[in-house]
Formats: structure tokens, C-alpha cells, sequence
């Protein structure tokens, strides 16, 4: 099978190209490096199973090609990040929904399958146990931090209007913090960041009181979700979670990086006013996934403790301490595995 993978330049879309290109398959990755990196694709860089094309989701043409190109789609592109978003507004909203939509209608016009990348952002402030059937609750359109939550949902009726109308096959995954090797701290990705500073001996800044509750999901387990759900036609027209299981508070977050890590760092908590001075930002308390459905279709469970979840992370930043730019140089690292979680 040819895969076309959007954004597969990006933290997820770089694991999963290498998950598809071991089992065999060929890849194409289309990527405006914007917060994605050549290093985390370079291992397949000039082989037969991979290409690697620059460009933007918003070219419609170059989306158009590489869909008829194609056997199947996953579109992970977009703009990330809740700094990137505050920062970038106009810009992050286009790309998530006009992106999007080139992608579905180009999938609509040549009969390929789409798996499409959603968040638990679209939950909002809703603070029980998120199934997918559960209410979404935005703040205000003055908060512009709920521009990408609002957009991301924008994206999935998009999709379930085109899979109605146009038949279009897909499948849609709402990720829970999805976290492990490569991903980016540059646009406010707490573990990274909290990992980064108590390495560096710098203080580990925790926004807000520190007591809101994330969950977060091992990138190793994301990476089977997806390839169940890829093999799963029963899935298509449906939502699901992805989420790791184990609710953690920030500031435990933080305390637990800190040990993990023997470091010395001081734990400050940082107003939410002064991490965003741009503005436009709310928080949600608390974002607990039910992968209920998920379960029931496909058997996958999380498995990565978060315990674990922060050693991978701690050991992958201090292997790579020197080579985080987005833009990297001409020195390419090998092919890294993914480290698997003890089950
Ligand atoms: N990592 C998470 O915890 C998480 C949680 C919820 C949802 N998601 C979704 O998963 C997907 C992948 O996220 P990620 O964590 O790998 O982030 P990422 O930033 O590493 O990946 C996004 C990729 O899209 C690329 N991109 C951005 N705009 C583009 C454009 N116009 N054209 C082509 N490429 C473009 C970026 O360069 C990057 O490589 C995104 O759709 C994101 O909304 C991720």
C-alpha cells in the first residue's frame, strides 16, 4: 500500500511513516516543516519506501496529486501548539480547516480511505470521563486559545458531512497528549519542556496552580491505535479516543520529571498572564479519556505508565541534547526505534 501522510515530517507522522514503512509499505510524507523536522524522517531519506514532499496542506493542486498518487491518507498536518496558535491565529485557523478540506475533497474525488487526526481539545471544558459522544464546551471567542479546539471540530463535521455525501471512507482519532521521542518543546509541549529545563538544571515552569489533570498517552501506543484502526473498516464514519489511562496533575507531572531525572531544578508556577502574555488564554481542568469504544472495536488498551512515559523521555532528551532545531543541518541521525512500554 501507498501511503500519503500529511504532516508526516511531525513528531506522530515521522513515527508512524516508520511503523508503515516496516510493515512494508510505501510512504509519502508532504510537510511544510513548520513545526515538523527533516531529522525525524531522515533515516528513509533517498530509500525506494519513502519520499519526502515539501509543501502545504493550503496548495490544493499538490494536495489533489499526491491523493490520486495514493492508496490511502492520513492527514496529521496542521498548526499545533498553544503558543503557535496565540501567536499565529489567522494562520493556524486557515491551515486546520482549509487544509482539511482540500484533503477530504481530494479524498472525496478519487475514492481514497482518510484517517484524520482530531484532539481531545474539542472537549473543551467539559470535566468528566470524555466518551465520544460527550458535550463539547468552548470559552469565548475573545479566549483564541478555543480557535483550535473550534477549528478541529469544524474539521470533523467536515468529515462526517463528506463521508454522508460524498462517501468518503473515514476514520477519525481524538489524541490525548500524545508524548515520546521527537516531539517538539518549542510551542508549549509540557513534558518535553519539563524534561528540557530539569536536565539543564533550570527552573521547571508549571502555568497556572498546577492542580488541572492532563492524561498522557505513550507514543508507541498511539502508533498501534492507529495501525488497528487502519486495519479496520468497521471504524470508518466513527470518532475515537486515543488516551493513555493514568490522570496525573501538572505539578505531579513536574515533581515526578524532577526525580526522575535527579535533578535539581526548582519547581515555579508561572500566572497563566505571564506564559501567555499575548493573551487569549484559558485552561481546562481536567481532560480524562474513555477509550471505551476504541476497546470494544479493535482490542487496543494503553500501556505506557507515565512513570515510564517520563524515563523514555528523559533518556531520549539526554541522547539528543545537541540537535533540536526544526530546521536541522546537513548531519542526519539514524533511524531511532521506538521504545516499546513493558506490558
Ligand atoms: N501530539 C499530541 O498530543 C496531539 C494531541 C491532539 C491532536 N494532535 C494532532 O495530531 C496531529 C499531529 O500532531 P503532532 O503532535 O505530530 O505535531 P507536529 O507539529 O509534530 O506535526 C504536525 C506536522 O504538520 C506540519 N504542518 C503544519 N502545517 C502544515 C501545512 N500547512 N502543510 C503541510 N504540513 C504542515 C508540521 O510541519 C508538522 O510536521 C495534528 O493534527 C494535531 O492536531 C496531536
Amino acid at each position: 500500500m501507498k501511503f500519503l501522510i500529511t504532516g508526516g515530517a511531525g513528531f506522530i507522522g515521522s513515527h508512524l511513516a516508520g511503523r508503515l514503512i516496516e510493515e512494508g509499505h510505501t510512504v509519502v510524507a508532504l510537510d511544510d516543516l513548520s513545526t515538523g523536522s527533516l531529522t525525524n524522517v531522515n533515516a528513509w531519506r533517498g530509500r525506494p519506501h519513502f519520499k519526502f514532499v515539501h509543501g502545504s496542506v493550503l496548495d490544493a493542486d499538490m494536495v489533489r496529486k499526491h491523493v490520486l498518487d495514493s492508496n490511502h491518507v492520513i492527514h496529521l498536518a496542521a498548526a499545533v501548539g498553544v503558543r503557535r496558535i496565540l501567536r499565529d491565529p489567522l494562520h493556524s485557523i486557515q491551515t486546520n480547516i482549509q487544509g482539511t478540506d482540500h484533503v477530504l475533497g481530494a479524498c472525496a474525488e478519487f475514492g481514497r480511505p482518510l484517517l484524520l487526526a482530531s484532539t481531545s481539545e474539542v472537549y473543551g471544558k467539559n470535566e468528566g470521563k470524555l466518551c465520544e459522544e460527550s458535550d463539547s464546551i468552548f470559552g469565548s471567542s475573545s479566549m483564541m486559545r478555543w480557535s483550535y479546539a473550534t477549528a478541529k471540530k469544524l474539521d470533523e463535521f467536515l468529515a462526517l458531512a463528506y463521508a454522508a455525501e460524498r462517501g468518503v471512507a473515514v476514520t477519525i482519532t481524538r489524541f490525548f497528549n500524545i508524548v515520546g521521542p521527537r516531539q517538539s518543546a518549542r510551542y508549549g509541549m509540557v513534558l518535553p519542556n519539563f524534561v528540557r529545563a530539569a536536565l539543564a538544571g533550570e527552573p521547571i515552569r508549571v502555568f497556572g496552580d498546577g492542580t488541572q489533570t492532563r492524561n498522557f498517552t505513550y507514543i508507541g501506543d498511539c502508533l498501534d491505535a492507529l495501525m488497528r484502526l487502519l486495519a479496520t473498516p468497521a471504524a470508518h464514519g466513527k470518532i475515537f479516543n486515543i488516551g493513555g489511562d493514568e490522570e496525573v496533575s501538572i505539578h505531579a507531572l513536574a515533581e515526578r520529571v524532577k526525580q526522575a531525572a535527579r535533578s535539581s531544578s526548582p519547581i515555579v508556577k508561572v500566572p497563566y498572564v505571564e506564559a501567555y502574555p499575548e493573551g487569549g488564554f484559558e485552561d481546562m481542568r481536567r481532560r480524562v479519556p474513555c477509550n471505551c469504544r476504541m476497546e470494544a472495536l479493535t482490542g487496543w488498551r494503553s500501556h505506557g505508565s507515565v512513570d515510564e512515559i517520563i524515563a523514555q523521555t528523559i533518556e531520549h532528551e539526554r541522547n539528543h541534547l545537541d540537535s533540536h532545531a526544526v530546521h536541522p543541518g546537513p548531519a542526519y541521525p539514524e533511524k531511532e526505534a521506538v521504545p516499546t512500554m513493558s506490558r
